[in-house]
């Protein structure tokens, strides 16, 4: 019998009377690693031996030589007493001094750079007695023009700008530290740039009265103890707007109106379900950076101040969700956080499965959400079936010990496969009302901690471990495919009223378009009544299902659409209207223009060049070149050489290995 086959055996009550009183199936049981949380194999550093009290950054933002130059100050307790040395992550940083209580540390040693890890600094602790376990560690340095944390560039007012992207372990880059999940720390912060700066703190009042020549400075605090990859700084022309009694927003000037209106009132909203749904907010402000067109992600939940990219302005506040997902993480990821990289999805799947409960909190429907997870789904299967090395990348929990890049193992899957196990549980569990009582529960007790899935699955198993019925539910889930296994995973019932209305016109469509031969036939049958109901996130799913529906990759597919170009241009004239053509919302424009390619209608590539140039998000701008790329590959190249140094590096180079250039 293959390994796979062994029947999971059930987990028993013990009589220990520890905490833990409930043994997870033997399967699992011999899975956990000795000592929870498990190790991080994406640091360099031997985080494990030391405690951070306390972080202090003093920096200067140089926009002329592209650099940011300063200290960080590190209160540490040594925990193990014969440690001799402290190990830190850097990577393309210039190290100028060290010194350790305020001796000069001269033997400090900077190891070669092991990819992508960066280079290890190797500091000796010989100038520490042995009872002296707390000790200030100081080190003045530099970045460099290789820092893969910082994009630095020219806002469209002309005005330089640069921001930073940290996560998962790009931190190194902007400052030497134990870059892993597993620590966390408070931070004070005092920066000096000759423009607003932004961070993921709280703004003390300016005292600083001095500032006579073009430097200002700028101080922040971070009394929640934090890892290192949430930390966030951005400087530029930027202004703010109230949002909220307790958020704002920050934008370039030219923006500053639309982003206001776009976002007002709703993440107060959001923050109260969430508070309801979890606890209270413990952050203090939630704000909202909106900024330069080439963030190349989504949103980024730097704590107190959301990093998110301008094409979530879409002038009909329909893409608020990607700012439920940043707020939820104010309490997984930020408050609860991942141990190491292998266990994302503790950070991403529960923030998809918070996001989804709020927004269905605050729209009173929960069928909202059942959308959502069914889009969530495609996306799922979508991003598994395109992946070079799904038996890898695939299974929920990942194995990163061989020092791979988190970057690459990063994917849909810990964010759907992670949501749908949630939603397992609550739906096995018995719906929300018995799960609701777990989320608290869950929250409450790894707050400020790290944490990695088999101590999930141990509070789990002790929370539900008294009732033998639930206790008999969780022994029967199958762990195994779950968490190790790469692939789908079980499909959930959704409901699906929300799809139905879109599944049955795109079906209309493709039916009638092998029918009709001309404008007249399909103007008399189709108007834009039809989709007069339909949100944005329907007019995508709209968009996407002809667009698979003319997939030949695709088993089932239905038509060829550039042998019926009628038809599309048809639907171009009959909802020429801002639900679809004339959409401002980014989602919305994508999917039409994927439509457009897949039709072969070449008018259409220039403007989704030009569109390529306007925009930095990943998830549009690699997706387009490849789209591009498919009907006109000079074109695509032609475009990327015109913008390539507009986008953020990891977005540059992701392209780059999309167009195998
Ligand atoms: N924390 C992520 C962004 C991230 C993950 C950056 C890993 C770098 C490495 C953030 O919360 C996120 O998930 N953003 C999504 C939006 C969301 C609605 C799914 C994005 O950027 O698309
Ligand atoms: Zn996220």
């Amino acid at each position: 019998m293959s390994k796979s086959m062994n029947k999971i055996k059930p987990a028993v009550p013990t009589s220990t009377g520890n905490n833990n009183k409930i043994k997870l199936p033997p399967f699992l049981e011999a899975k956990k690693p000795k000592i929870s949380p498990e190790k991080d194999f994406s640091t360099l550093s031997n985080y494990n031996s030391f405690k951070v009290n306390n972080t202090i950054f003093d920096w200067e933002i140089d926009f002329n030589k592209k650099l940011v130059k300063g200290y960080i100050n590190l209160n540490l307790t040594r925990l193990i007493d014969n440690e001799k040395f402290i190990k830190l992550d850097t990577s393309f940083l210039k190290i100028d001094k060290v010194s350790i209580n305020n001796h000069n540390i001269v033997n400090f040693e900077i190891k070669d750079r092991i990819e992508p890890l960066g280079s290890q600094l190797i500091i000796p602790l010989s100038n520490l007695s042995e009872k002296d376990n707390a000790f200030d560690l100081k080190i003045e340095y530099e970045t460099t023009e290789n820092c893969t944390a910082l994009q630095w560039l020219h806002a469209k007012d002309g005005n330089p700008y640069v921001f930073s992207q940290l996560e998962a372990i790009h931190a190194r880059s902007l400052f030497p530290c134990l870059d892993t999940p597993s620590i966390k720390s408070k931070y004070q912060v005092s920066i000096r740039s000759k423009l607003p700066v932004v961070f993921s703190g709280i703004e003390i009042e300016n005292t600083d009265k001095s500032s006579d020549e073009d430097l200002k400075t700028y101080k922040f605090t971070q009394d929640v103890p934090i890892p290192s990859y949430l930390i966030g700084i951005a400087s530029g022309n930027l202004l703010s707007a109230e949002i909220g009694p307790r958020s704002k927003v920050y934008a370039e000037p030219s923006r500053i109106k639309d982003c206001q209106w776009e976002f007002d009132d709703d993440v107060e909203k959001f923050i109260e379900v969430a508070e309801k749904l979890i606890f209270p907010y413990e952050w203090g402000r939630y704000d909202i950076l909106i900024n330069v067109d080439s963030y190349p992600y989504g949103g980024m939940e730097s704590p107190n101040v959301t990093f998110a990219t301008p094409t979530l302005i879409a002038y009909d506040k329909s893409n608020i969700d990607v700012i439920a997902h940043e707020l939820a993480h104010s309490w997984s990821g930020n408050l609860v956080t991942n141990c190491s990289w292998n266990h994302f999805w503790l950070n991403e799947g529960w923030t998809v499965y918070l996001e989804r409960r709020i927004m269905s909190l605050v729209h009173k429907n929960d069928s909202v959400r059942h959308f959502s997870a069914l889009i969530g789904w495609n996306d799922l299967q979508d991003s598994i079936n395109s992946m070079k090395n799904p038996n890898r990348f695939s299974t929920l929990v990942q194995d990163l010990s061989d020092g791979c890049d988190p970057d690459e193992a990063f994917s849909s899957v810990p964010y759907e496969k992670g949501f749908n196990l949630l939603f397992h549980l609550e739906t096995k569990l018995g719906g929300i009302q018995e799960f609701d009582p777990f989320i608290k529960f869950y929250f409450r007790k790894f707050a400020y901690n790290s944490l990695d899935t088999y101590e999930f699955l141990d509070t789990l198993f002790n929370f539900y471990g008294g009732d033998e019925e639930k206790l008999n539910i969780l022994n029967n889930i199958d762990w195994e495919t779950w968490l190790f296994k790469p692939g789908m995973p079980p499909r959930p019932n959704f409901d699906t009223s929300m799809a139905d209305s879109v599944y049955r016109l795109s079906n209309e469509w493709v039916e009638k378009s092998q029918q009709f031969k001309s404008l007249e036939q399909f103007k008399g049958y189709f108007c834009l009544d039809d989709i007069k109901d339909f949100n944005s996130n329907q007019i995508v799913l709209f968009l996407e299902t002809l667009v698979q529906m003319g997939n030949v990759d695709n088993k089932e597919h239905k038509i060829i659409w550039f042998e019926n170009k009628i038809a599309l241009e048809a639907l171009l004239d009959i909802y020429d209207d801002i639900k679809l053509v004339k959409s401002r919302n980014a989602e919305v424009i994508f999917k039409l223009f994927k439509l457009q390619i897949v039709g072969q209608l070449n008018e259409y590539y220039i403007k989704l060049a030009d569109w390529l140039g306007t925009v930095g998000r990943m998830k549009f701008v690699r997706p387009g070149y490849r789209l591009l790329n498919s009907v006109d590959r000079p074109l695509a190249l032609r475009t990327f050489d015109k913008y390539m140094d507009t986008y953020h590096p990891i977005c540059k180079s992701l392209v780059k290995q999309d167009l195998e250039l």
